[in-house]
């Protein structure tokens, strides 16, 4: 099937999103997002966040519909985010795709949040040529992917061996008093401030880490060493902290991707998931891959924090590459590994 029309459920962490896609257009995306009901408590709390799903899927589902002009029965496939994620949460997803898909006699594909953010690329550019490496920065993971094929076949290269780039941006956030969720506010902030004012360790870069593990990253150095400058410095400039911070984190980040492209010989770049939205991550990105001669791709900022297109574009490449469905009732899988692009 050439342009499915496909309906994708996200609700993995606070945000309860579903997309509608025909083929790779775009049609509905809706969310619904409780991240102000964890605002005070400083992240996500999951039993919170399962309970906004509950009341906020079925009237989310209903919005799409409508603002996609379709009607229920004319879907081929549903996609659900079956993990990595909160279980609760999940579970209110993928309890209410099977529900739907079984109700309309059409197939389910359980796929993987971390293709999902990667696939949603594809709604928004041309067909990436694969294989493509893959930068995914997210508030759970940060990785370093080879794609070979969205629908089938992704490697990972390395990862994060603490905390997600994400989650860098929202504890350094709550250390400068910036409030939840940090990526958003530090992005802010740093405009005013200057990137070059205190030089902030860059983690995994020493010659040994390139010998040895050269696409993992580590950001708890650099956490400490920003709580270490502002309790130490009088007089700190919170501006030039979250820029410098900001900075760090994106030098990093692009060393290691761009050194992934060199070494694999794959000149195609794309960055996906939340920090994607990152404004000094895209225009860092864009300078250096210019120069190296890499078709870099990062979908709008709006697809790159968590929504349901993502999960639709995923579903609808799936059903266009005559992938099999998931078969029967599934779990959700809190810790799906990346490479598991969708559950059988
Ligand atoms: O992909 P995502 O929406 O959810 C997960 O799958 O985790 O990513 C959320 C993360 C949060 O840590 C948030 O602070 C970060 O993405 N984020 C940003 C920006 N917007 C969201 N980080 C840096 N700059 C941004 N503009
Ligand atoms: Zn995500």
């Amino acid at each position: 099937m050439s342009e499915p029309l496909v309906l994708g459920i996200e609700t993995s962490c606070d945000e309860t999103a579903i997309g509608i896609v025909r083929g790779r257009t775009l049609l509905a995306n809706e969310i619904a997002s409780s991240v102000e009901e964890h605002a005070r408590f400083g992240g996500v709390v999951p039993e919170i966040a399962s309970r906004a799903h509950l009341e906020a899927i079925l009237p989310s589902i209903e919005r799409a519909v409508n603002d996609a002009k379709i009607s229920l029965r004319d879907l081929d496939a549903i996609s659900v985010t079956a993990g990595p994620g909160l279980v609760g949460a999940l579970l209110v997803g993928t309890a209410s795709a099977s529900g739907l898909a079984q109700g309309l006699g059409i197939p389910l594909y359980g796929v993987n949040h971390l293709a999902a953010h990667v696939s949603v690329d594809y709604l928004t550019h041309d067909l990436p040529t694969d294989p493509t490496i893959a930068l995914l920065v997210s508030g759970g993971h940060s990785s370093l992917l080879r794609v070979d094929d969205i629908t089938g076949s992704i490697t990972k290269l390395g990862a994060t061996m603490d905390d997600a780039a994400g989650e860098a941006f929202d504890k350094i956030a709550r250390i400068l008093d910036l409030g939840f969720p940090g990526g958003p506010a530090i992005d802010r902030e740093a405009r005013n401030g200057n990137p070059t004012a205190i030089d902030f360790p860059r983690g995994l870069t020493t010659s040994n880490d390139w010998a040895t593990r050269p696409y993992d990253f580590s950001f708890s150095g650099l956490k400490t060493a920003v709580a270490r400058y502002i309790e130490s410095t009088p007089v700190n400039v919170r501006a030039d902290v979250a820029a410098s911070f900001q900075e760090a984190v994106v030098d990093v980040l692009l060393l290691k991707a761009l050194a992934a492209c060199k070494s694999s010989g794959i000149d195609s770049l794309v960055i996906a998931g939340g920090v994607a939205a990152n404004s000094r991550l895209r225009e860092v990105a864009t300078e250096r891959c210019a120069k190296a001669g890499i078709q870099l791709r990062i979908p709008n900022p709006g697809l790159c924090t968590d929504n349901g297109a993502m999960v639709a574009a995923l579903g609808s490449l799936m059903v266009s590459a005559g992938r099999p469905a998931t078969k029967g009732a599934f779990d959700a899988d809190s810790s799906l590994p990346v490479e598991r692009v969708a559950l059988a």
